[in-house]
């Protein structure tokens, strides 16, 4: 075949669209439980909007973001998250007015040209949240605690749960001082990639992949030790908060996240179901970037977690998705009844019922192993004899059992 889907994409099959429907139906079920409205957003902005938000200096950035120029020389993005294009449409659309905290859900497409490998995608799909206009710990509590409850109601139970808090502007700069003071005296042993880090973003180099980095960075001082008073109070009734929820976490002072815009606290979901690309979700505090794009300074909260991930775990444990099998299959004896199967089909699909017809004008043997592979719960064989008679047999196909019906009342017994 000629045409090939790009590297790191994947259609989701008919096969596999049942589960992500189901999974998806419990993710938004459990968004408007805790009262987020979804928003939907282009899947492409303005580059400068992600450069300005996720930071230049990152790797998302600097180096994975599908950006292009469009035919008047505009540069475009897709998205490679959400935060930033729900920020955005946050300031152009006022939202903060009529109400002082909202709260958003979204699901769909991301994009980043990382190097594929299991569980990382180019074109991956992400749900995620974001509260707006909240200070308190309370908030980031609640955003972690509906991550948590996505998972449980999916019947996740193998995840670790870490937290830090990267500190804000007042005391995230001093300590920066201090760890960059450490790490130039042991630069010449760090990774290059580490090295380039420690003047642009020294506390990257805490959370380096790098197993030699992380043995020379293991006694250096972390941020949670230097937090000022605010950013200290607010971690621990976060903490204090999760405890009286009953959601189990480890604090790691090394957690940085790969964006820029976090303020107090960050967290990650990893589970060790999955393989080296073990996160399942990220998010945290971000009291800035409201301001950095234009808008009025209003503290903000979200997490953003990853579908390819979740559905590989849940494909592993079996998740059955919610059943989409059609109920009858109308199988019609001779060509006399096939008018009468089409228009009974439609009707009874405008009563709610999942119906199945043959558009092959297969004979009735291969109409029957049709329905057998589909495995429909009933199916009728109607012909001249059936319509003359306005009766014909129902077949119970799990039951192997039939009954005579009469053709006008199907309805009723369908139900
Ligand atoms: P993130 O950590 O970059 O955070 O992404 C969140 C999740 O998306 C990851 O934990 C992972 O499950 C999934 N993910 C990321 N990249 C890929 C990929 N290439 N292939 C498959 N899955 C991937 C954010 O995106 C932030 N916007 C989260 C946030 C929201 N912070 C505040 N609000």
């Amino acid at each position: 075949m000629n045409y090939r889907a790009i590297k790191g994409t994947k259609d989701i099959l008919p096969s596999e669209t049942s589960r992500w429907q189901s999974v998806e139906q419990i993710i938004r079920d459990v968004f408007h439980r805790f009262n987020y409205k979804e928003i939907r957003t282009p899947i492409f902005e303005s580059t400068a909007l992600f450069a300005r938000s996720i930071g230049e200096l990152t790797d998302i950035v600097g180096k994975e973001m599908y950006t292009f120029q469009d035919r008047s020389g505009d540069s475009v993005t897709l998205r490679p998250e959400g935060t930033a294009s729900v920020m955005r449409s946050y300031i152009q659309n006022n939202l903060g007015e009529a109400q002082p905290l909202v709260k958003v859900y979204y699901l769909g497409p991301m994009f980043r040209q990382e190097r594929p490998q299991a569980g990382r995608l180019r074109q991956f799909h992400q749900f995620g949240a974001e509260a707006t206009g909240s200070p308190t710990a309370e908030t980031d509590a609640e955003i972690i605690a509906l991550a948590i409850e996505i998972y449980r109601r999916l019947g996740i139970t193998n995840y670790a749960l870490k937290i830090n808090s990267v500190g804000d502007e007042e005391c995230r700069p001093r300590y920066k001082e201090i760890l960059r003071a450490e790490l130039k005296k042991i630069s010449d042993k760090l990774s290059p990639e580490s090295q380039k880090r420690i003047d642009q973003n020294p506390m990257r180099v805490l959370d380096s992949k790098d197993e030699r980095d992380q043995g020379l960075t293991a006694h250096l001082p972390l941020i949670v030790d230097y937090l000022n008073e605010e950013c200290a109070t607010h971690f621990q009734k976060v903490k204090s908060l999760l405890t009286a929820y009953g959601i189990p976490f480890t604090v790691d002072g090394r957690l940085v996240r790969g964006l820029d815009y976090y303020t107090k606290t960050a967290f990650e979901i990893t589970s060790t179901e999955l393989g080296s690309q073990d996160a399942l979700a990220g998010g945290g505090r971000y009291d800035l970037l409201v301001k950095e794009l234009g808008g009025k300074s209003t503290p903000s909260v979200g997490f953003a977690a990853g579908m390819e991930r979740l559905m590989m775990i849940l494909e592993k444990k079996g998740f059955a998705p919610s059943d989409n099998t059609p109920t009858l299959f109308i199988a019609v004896a001779d060509e006399s009844a096939r008018e009468w199967g089409l228009k009974t089909a439609m009707h009874l699909r405008s009563k709610g019922f999942k119906i199945e017809i043959d558009l092959l004008q297969r004979s009735l043997k291969s109409q029957m192993k049709e329905a057998d592979r589909q495995q429909t719960k009933f199916a009728i064989v109607v012909g001249s004899t059936e319509l003359a008679n306005g009766k014909a047999l129902l077949k119970d196909l799990s039951k192997h059992t039939q009954q005579e019906v009469s053709l006008d009342s199907l309805h009723q017994f369908l139900q």
